[in-house]
């Protein structure tokens, strides 16, 4: 299952069924954002379901935070981002093409020679955090970055959200958001961009049980992906080296998806320690201790962090839906997704318009709408009305016949065995509820 696709098929798929567009298309475009069409937003809010649902209906003991995009700066000193967060970066001094330092191979890198075999500039650092201003005056007072990462709109919450909850170590804070990174090279589609989403979710654990929950949680993530229906042969983990390992992190282990371009990282797992708590103690001036009331023990909690990409969720599950297979001497073009992130549950057609049908469909669409989401169509041949649906990965197509007038009983077709049985108009919510169940 989805070994068929290439970039190329799922950029072309992504625009022809309206799931991804490139930014301000009409003027040109930005190669570094994208617009989400109608599809595309429904399959990634889905996405964003699922994960929430996973980290905090399942959990008891983890709840959601909607932090601002803007944070103080202050926030980027005490996190390391404004000391740290760069890449090196170099040009090709011919074509003045820019690389990211760590993306060139050994040889590329010994040679300084850039891929096309150009000589390279030297390394120089570049901060990736976007910089703008908060009001009307462009002074050093008034700088405020956009946030790279969600996590720190967490720690900075973490005594608000203990104490109005009243959670006990351990317990984590969820939150889905906007990140930005200017990155020297976006590629890939969705892959690498400047403008993204993360769902990421701070466990806080005493520091005796960092490296047990930090196992917990990679078999966590990695049973979640299976449960989303994901090929779990194109997943894996890749540990860090000493020399990977991000200026906060104690260990960390990528989850890592096979894309057509390669294995790429799709979520990081950290144990962060106590770094992040301790540097906003340190430059806020406030205590960000926790104290454990049965044993009356006073510690700044360990964080172990699990970190997706949202956005980069969508392209791996486009990726692993993707399939073609031979009907009938046609190529079907088919994503095969978990009915639960399908954008549309439902297809639902009358054969023909005439005779009544096209109204009683309408009617059963109307019905349905009220539980799943419902894309009622009645233009074209059936077969290609089919096609059409299996393109954007609708699960079920009901269809109205003549049959339907005499007996009530309508057709639900299945879009990965495209087997068709007959059920009562009134039995298809059932039918279809029983079959999207997570499990
Ligand atoms: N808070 C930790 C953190 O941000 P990260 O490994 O830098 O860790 C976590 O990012 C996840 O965010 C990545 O695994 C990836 O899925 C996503 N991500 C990071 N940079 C991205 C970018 N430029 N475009 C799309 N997704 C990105």
């Amino acid at each position: 299952m989805g070994s068929k696709a290439t970039m190329d098929k799922i950029v072309s798929l992504a625009k022809r069924r309206g799931f991804v567009f490139q930014s301000s298309e009409i003027y040109g475009g930005l190669s570094s954002a994208w617009d989400y069409g109608p599809m595309g937003v429904e399959l990634k809010r889905r996405i964003q379901d699922f994960w929430w649902r996973e980290m905090t209906q399942l959990h008891d003991n983890i709840v959601g935070l909607d932090a601002a995009i803007m944070m103080h700066p202050r926030v980027w000193e005490a996190s390391g981002h404004v000391e740290g967060f760069v890449d090196l970066m170099v040009e090709d001094t011919v074509t003045n093409e820019r690389y990211r330092w760590d993306h060139l191979t050994d040889e590329e890198r010994a040679a300084k020679k850039s891929p096309k075999g150009n000589p390279l500039t030297e390394p120089r650092k570049f901060n990736l955090m976007f910089k703008t201003h908060l009001g009307p005056v462009e002074d050093a007072g008034s700088i405020v970055y956009l946030r790279p990462e969600t996590a720190q709109g967490i720690y900075v919450n973490f005594r608000n959200v203990q104490q109005t909850s009243r959670e006990k170590v351990p317990f984590g804070i969820a939150q889905v958001g906007k990140a930005f990174r200017n990155e020297i090279v976006t590629k890939n589609f969705i892959f690498r961009t400047c403008e993204f989403e993360q769902m990421e979710m701070q466990y806080f654990v005493h520091p005796s049980e960092g490296d047990k929950w930090f196992a917990y949680w990679k078999e966590q993530r990695l049973a979640y992906y299976a449960k989303l229906g994901i090929d779990t042969s194109k997943l894996r983990f890749h540990q860090h080296g000493p020399d990977e390992l991000a200026h906060y992190a104690k260990e960390a282990v990528d989850i890592q998806f096979e894309f057509p371009f390669g294995w790429q990282e799709l979520e990081g797992v950290h144990n962060r320690t106590d770094f992040d708590l301790k540097r906003h103690s340190e430059y806020c001036g406030k205590d960000q201790s926790y104290l454990d009331e049965a044993t009356k023990e006073r510690y700044i909690p360990y964080i172990i962090e699990t970190s997706a990409g949202l956005t980069r969720s969508v392209l791996m599950v486009l990726c692993d839906a993707y399939d073609e297979e031979e009907v009938e001497g046609e190529t079907r073009v088919v994503l095969r997704l978990h009915p639960r992130v399908a954008p549309v549950t439902l297809g639902v057609f009358p054969l023909m318009k005439k005779d009544g049908l096209a109204e009683l469909a309408q009617k059963l669409a109307a019905d349905l709408q009220e539980d799943f989401p419902v894309f009622y169509d009645v233009s074209g041949a059936i077969g290609r009305r089919y096609r059409r649906q299996d393109e954007i990965g609708t699960p079920f197509c009901v269809t109205i016949d003549g049959q339907t007038m005499t007996d009530g009983t309508v057709t639900v077709r299945d879009r990965d065995t495209l087997a068709q049985v007959r059920v009562a108009a009134t039995a298809v919510r059932e039918y279809v509820g029983s079959r999207i169940v997570v499990g």
